[in-house]
This record gives structure tokens, C-alpha cells and sequence, in this order.
């Protein structure tokens, strides 16, 4: 089993920024706060498992749960990857999101190749949930169970699980999670559907016919990695409006905003990037649906998009310090909530 870090020491580094960690500002606004963790730094560095203990209150495995390190081979199941994060989070009293069931990167080899007719393949998915699901029965509280399943123009994207398992595979990945994980909630997550659009659209129908068939999906979850373009808080409002009617909870579920081209001095860039971050929390603490913020990695240096250098797309720098973003969302869970106390204030 892997080692479980836990951190009971104090140092100066671990001290919270903020006079109250992200985490409790957000449980005063009924909201969990979280990120991506990879195994790696979680175990070697420990200021990056301070700052994951003290700031989150959800994680999610970002690579761990998929199949290539679950399932590399038929019916050879690792689980250390994985292990590490969960354990980690439970010891911490975090909750877990599993990432991801069904999605059309990161299937391995020997499925790919693997010629299954849809039976066999229906058989290896199902017991593939079912093991994820034994073996972190009650430390689990969502599971993104199909992920980016809808193409940019709203059609289905074309993966294997469509060509193999047919045109209602989402429904049908969705009750076998659920009979695997009774308890779990079920999410549906996908990027660039955050604005009203295409694609959208299509998500917006595909969870309205899951729900009119009652199939088990619990919440829609929007990765917001914000590109060049600023996102209309508008539009977005207006978007998980309508989803929220759904009868769904709202995710945010892998936020980051690379500096890229934002222009300016690096502290313009840096405040650029903390503005519209902000705007991103202010229209979910409008949205009483969004019951979870999440990012996608801790601090910079762990970030996916860290393969270019200098994107900084994330709350903490290289160093563990708190950006101009992090204060920005501290500020707007504190006046959210100071507002929801005293409607005089924050105005
Ligand atoms: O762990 C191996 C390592 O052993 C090997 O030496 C190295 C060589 O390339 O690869 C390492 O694995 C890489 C892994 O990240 C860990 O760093 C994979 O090649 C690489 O493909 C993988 O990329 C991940 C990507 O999904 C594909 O699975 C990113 O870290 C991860 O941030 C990204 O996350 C996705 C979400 O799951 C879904 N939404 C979009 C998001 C960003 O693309």
C-alpha cells in the first residue's frame, strides 16, 4: 500500500495565506473546493501536500484513476497511483472525484486493438467500473463516469466506445456506474461548453433526455480551461441557469487560464488572469446549483500546461506562493459570504 503523508507539522510555509484557507471560505458558501494531484509530488514534496491539505476540500486523481494506470493490461490492475491521492484525501478529510470512466484519450493498447465485439467490450467496462468502485467503496464522492463525449458542432464524437458500444453507450455507462457505486454521484464532464453554443446545446439535450429516462447522472461538469478569449459571465450565468433547471449540480471541474497572450508586464498579466478567474467564482456564487470548484493542479510547476513553460494557469506559483488569482477567489468567497450575512454589504 502506498505511504499516506499526513501533515501535522506547521512550519511557516504551511500557514495559510489567507486568514481562513480557500476550503472554509467555501464551506460557508456551501461550496467544495479542489484540484487535480499527481501521485509524484504528492509523496515527494511536502510543501505541495501542505498546500493540497490546506487550501482543497475535493481532489481529483488527475491521471491515476484512467484506464491506462488502472487497467494496463487485460484484468492486471494497479492501483498505486491512484491509492496514494485517495488515501491522501481521506486522511485529510478531503472527498474524491474518479477521473474518468469512459473517455476517448487514454484507453489503452490493448483495448484499442483488442477487436472486442460490443458484448465483450459491454463486459470489460462494466467490470472495469466495478473494480474502481470495490476498491474505494465509501471514499468516493463523485465520478466523472463519460467524459468530452460531445463533438464541438453537438454531434456524438466519434470514439470507440461510440462505434463499439453503440449509440446509447452514455446512458448505459451510467447505469453500470451506478450499479457499481450506488452511492457515488455521477457526473457527466466535457470543456468548452461553458458559454451557450453548439456544443452545449447538445449537452444541455443529452442530460435532459439522461434525466427523462432517469438515468443515474447527479451533475454536469465544466472544465473551464479558459483559452485566450474572455469568457462572458453572461453568457455563462445564463448558461448554468439553464442546466441547473435540469435538476443537475453544477461542477467546475478542471479550471485554469494560461497567461499565454494576455498582454502587459508579468503583474499585469498576473492580475489579468486573477480578474477573470474572479469573474468565473462570482457567477458560480450566483448559481446556487455549482456545488464544486475545482482546479486543475495545484500550483504551477504541476500543471499540464506547465509543458510550456510560463503559463502559470493556476492559484499557486512554482514556489507554493499565492498568486494575485488565489486572493482573487479568497476575496470572493469572504465577500459572497459577507453579502449572503448583510445584504448592505459588498455592495
Ligand atoms: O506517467 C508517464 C511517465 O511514466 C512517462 O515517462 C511520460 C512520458 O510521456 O508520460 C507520463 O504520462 C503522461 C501523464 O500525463 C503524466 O504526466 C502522459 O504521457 C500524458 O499523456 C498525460 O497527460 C494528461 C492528459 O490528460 C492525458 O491523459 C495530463 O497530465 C492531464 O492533465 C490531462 O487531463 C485532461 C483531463 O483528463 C480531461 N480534460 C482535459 C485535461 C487536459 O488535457
Amino acid at each position: 500500500m502506498a505511504t499516506t503523508l499526513m501533515l501535522n507539522a506547521s512550519p511557516a510555509w504551511a500557514q495559510s495565506p489567507a486568514a481562513r484557507p480557500l476550503q472554509e471560505l467555501a464551506a460557508q458558501r456551501g461550496l467544495l473546493i479542489g484540484a487535480a494531484a499527481a501521485p509524484r509530488p504528492l509523496l515527494d514534496d511536502q510543501r505541495y501536500a501542505a498546500v493540497l491539505a490546506r487550501e482543497f476540500s475535493i481532489v481529483t486523481p488527475e491521471n491515476a484513476l484512467k484506464w491506462p494506470w488502472v487497467q494496463p493490461d487485460p484484468g492486471r490492475f494497479t492501483w498505486q497511483d491512484a491509492d496514494a491521492i485517495v488515501h491522501f484525501a481521506v486522511a485529510h478529510g478531503q472527498k474524491v472525484r474518479a477521473h474518468t470512466a469512459l473517455w476517448h484519450l487514454a484507453v489503452p493498447a490493448w483495448i484499442v486493438d483488442g477487436r472486442y465485439d460490443t458484448v465483450a467490450l459491454q463486459s470489460i467496462v462494466q467490470q472495469h467500473m466495478r473494480a474502481v468502485a470495490q476498491r474505494y467503496a465509501g471514499q468516493l464522492t463523485y465520478w466523472d463516469v463519460v467524459n468530452e463525449a460531445v463533438a464541438d458542432d453537438g454531434r456524438l464524437r466519434d470514439t470507440l466506445w461510440l462505434r463499439k458500444l453503440g449509440r446509447d453507450y452514455i446512458a448505459q455507462a451510467f447505469t453500470w456506474a451506478h450499479q457499481a457505486a450506488p452511492n457515488v454521484k455521477l457526473v457527466y464532464n466535457d470543456y468548452g461548453a461553458e458559454e451557450p453554443n453548439a456544443k452545449s446545446d447538445a449537452i444541455y439535450a443529452l442530460v435532459r433526455s439522461l434525466k427523462a429516462r432517469r438515468v443515474p447522472i447527479a451533475a454536469v461538469g465544466f472544465q473551464m480551461h479558459l483559452g485566450p478569449r474572455r469568457l462572458d459571465p453572461q453568457k455563462l450565468y445564463a448558461n448554468f441557469q439553464r442546466f441547473a433547471r435540469l435538476g443537475v449540480e453544477l461542477h467546475v471541474t478542471e479550471m485554469d487560464l494560461p497567461l499565454g497572450k494576455l498582454e502587459g508586464t508579468p503583474e499585469q498579466r498576473l492580475a489579468e488572469q486573477a480578474r477573470r478567474i474572479r469573474a468565473v467564482i462570482d457567477v458560480c456564487l450566483a448559481v446556487p446549483a455549482v456545488k464544486v470548484i475545482q482546479f486543475w493542479g495545484v500550483d504551477d510547476n504541476h500543471s499540464w500546461l506547465n509543458r510550456e513553460k510560463q503559463q502559470s494557469p493556476l492559484l499557486f506559483d512554482t514556489r507554493y506562493q499565492p498568486k494575485p488569482a488565489y486572493w482573487a477567489v479568497a476575496e470572493a468567497l469572504t465577500r459572497h459570504h459577507a453579502a449572503a450575512d448583510d445584504p448592505e454589504a459588498g455592495n
